[in-house]
């Protein structure tokens, strides 16, 4: 936990070129293809957590995946999060699977989800341990990277908790440890890096066989969605088909066992604004148990293939009155990027500890020892007053509204309003504003709901054009396709026209 006293100063430091880090050449052409678009797929941790991982479960989930028709739409990957392993590396530094939870080890699990029709995802930290206290990769790549080879795996999320190297330069030499084993020992390998900032889209993107990159901290609540919707405004210049996307975090739904859930509203904004922001799609509601509103959200196909857009391209704010914004340097226990569950243990962790500090200076100063009793009143002091800027560190979301705009293939937009503030208000997009979406106004233009799955008027050319939404507060959209070839017409789920 020194880490939460890391000066901000060490994280500030700019990265010198990464092509003297990084294995810059190009990938073997039977690589080529792995991650050209966003990853989509399913993720136990937003879903799990820690609880209940094991090989059972595992296979239970993909069979979920492919009998809700999820895999079918191309949620394709089954990932496996933190907590598959044993805190403890085995005798010749090798990641142990749990014993109780993976009785006949990892390759049978692989194999099972393989049968599927599925790909495998897994997890591991560049750091000593993982963020839930598993063993760490640091110093053992090249052994872990052979390990996913022979397991068959095809992805590896590989996060940052509990690594001593903390600046900019540093953490990147970690990545590209990892990076060059995995082009040694398991070059087909979807590499996805998890170290929570923006800055790491420039430093990597360019990188042959770094497929995406965590931009921000863990999405567990509305703030965060904002917070990271913000980082990712800057960054649509390092995303696209050879470079890799820019990651925001996984999906969250309204239902499932664990405790991160947004609002059915929330919920359904945010996979419309990661399809426009050409983001990797990670459900972390279990494809099989989810409720009809989160399956409704998830296996509507117009949007997916917004995301799935062969152009790649991430969309871009064409409209916002939301403030300026300074995307954070994220960085494990740093009050902002604490997971929300986390920031409540730490802040009930510190609350009892300043409780108890205080009693004791209470103790020392009956019994006479005046200044070890002042120490311990100030630490419990400093204790109590860190919860509070724990608490205060969680996103506000201002009242403000966007519209975002992502080029298609077939010469469609995709056109989505936003709506972060509290209240419910109208979003509206000119002229000026569809012309910097790259709308061409000459003449009129059919225009789609694809959540609500409705033709709507078309859209008349010229400078009177406008589209406006009356949109509910605290998260309401309207995701719409204008012009292009394949209109969504209204109808039972999945069902869209294709011309
Ligand atoms: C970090 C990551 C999360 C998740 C957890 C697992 O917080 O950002 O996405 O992988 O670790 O412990």
């Amino acid at each position: 936990m020194a880490s939460v006293l890391l000066p901000i100063a060490l994280l500030a430091t700019p990265s010198r070129s990464t092509s003297s880090i990084f294995d810059a050449t190009p990938v073997a052409d039977a690589a080529a293809h792995v991650g050209r678009l966003p990853a989509m797929g399913y993720n136990t941790w937003n879903d799990l957590r820690c609880d209940g991982v094991s090989g059972a479960r595992i296979v239970a989930l993909a069979e979920g995946l492919v009998a809700s028709g999820l895999a079918a739409r191309g949620f394709t990957f089954l990932n496996i999060d933190d907590c598959w392993h044993e805190e403890l590396h085995g005798p010749g530094g090798e990641l142990v699977p749990a014993a109780a939870a993976f009785p006949e080890g990892l390759g049978p699990v692989v194999d099972a989800v393989h049968g599927l029709g599925l790909k495998f995802g897994i997890y591991a930290d560049r750091g000593f341990f993982t963020c839930a206290f598993r063993a760490g990769s640091r110093g053992r790549e090249a052994t872990h990277a052979r390990q996913f080879a022979a397991w068959g795996v095809d992805y590896l999320k590989y996060d940052s908790c509990w690594a001593p190297n903390v600046r900019r330069r540093g953490a990147l030499e970690d990545y590209a440890k990892m990076h060059r084993a995995l082009r040694a020992h398991a070059p087909k390998i979807q590499f996805s890096l998890c170290g929570w900032s923006g800055w790491y889209a420039p430093a990597v993107s360019a990188v042959p066989g770094v497929h995406s990159w965590r931009v921000g901290a863990d999405c567990d609540e509305w703030g965060n969605i904002y917070e990271v919707s913000r980082t990712m405004e800057g960054l649509g210049d390092y995303a696209g088909p050879g470079r890799g996307y820019n990651d925001p975090d996984m999906l969250v739904g309204t239902s499932g066992s664990s405790s991160v859930h947004l609002t059915p509203t929330q919920s359904r904004t945010q996979f419309l604004l990661w399809a426009v922001m050409a983001a990797p799609l990670l459900l972390g509601t279990a494809p099989g148990d989810m409720n009809a509103w989160d399956f409704e959200t998830y296996s509507n196909e117009a949007v997916i293939a917004i995301d799935q857009d062969p152009l790649g391209v991430q969309g871009a704010v064409v409209q916002s009155d939301c403030p300026a914004h300074a995307p954070k340097d994220n960085w494990w226990c740093s009050p902002w990027s604490m997971p929300r569950d986390v920031a409540d243990v730490w802040t009930s962790l510190l609350f009892t500890v300043a409780a108890v500090v205080a009693a004791t200076a209470a103790l020392l100063g009956l019994a006479g020892r005046r200044k070890t009793a002042a120490c311990c009143v100030a630490f419990a002091l400093w204790a109590a007053s860190y919860t509070r800027v724990i608490a205060g560190a969680r996103p506000v979301v201002p009242d403000c509204a966007q519209v975002w705009a992502k080029p298609l293939a077939d010469f469609g937009v995709a056109l989505l309003f936003v709506n972060w503030g509290g209240a419910n208000a109208t979003v509206a997009c000119d002229a000026a504003c569809l012309v910097r979406a790259g709308v061409d106004l000459g003449a009129p233009l059919p225009v789609a709901d694809l959540a609500g799955r409705a033709a709507l008027p078309d859209l008349a050319g010229g400078v009177d054009a406008r589209l406006a939404a009356d949109l509910a507060g605290d998260g309401g959209s309207l995701l719409v396709k204008v012009g292009g070839r394949a209109a969504p017409l209204p109808g039972p789920w999945g069902d869209t026209l294709r011309s």
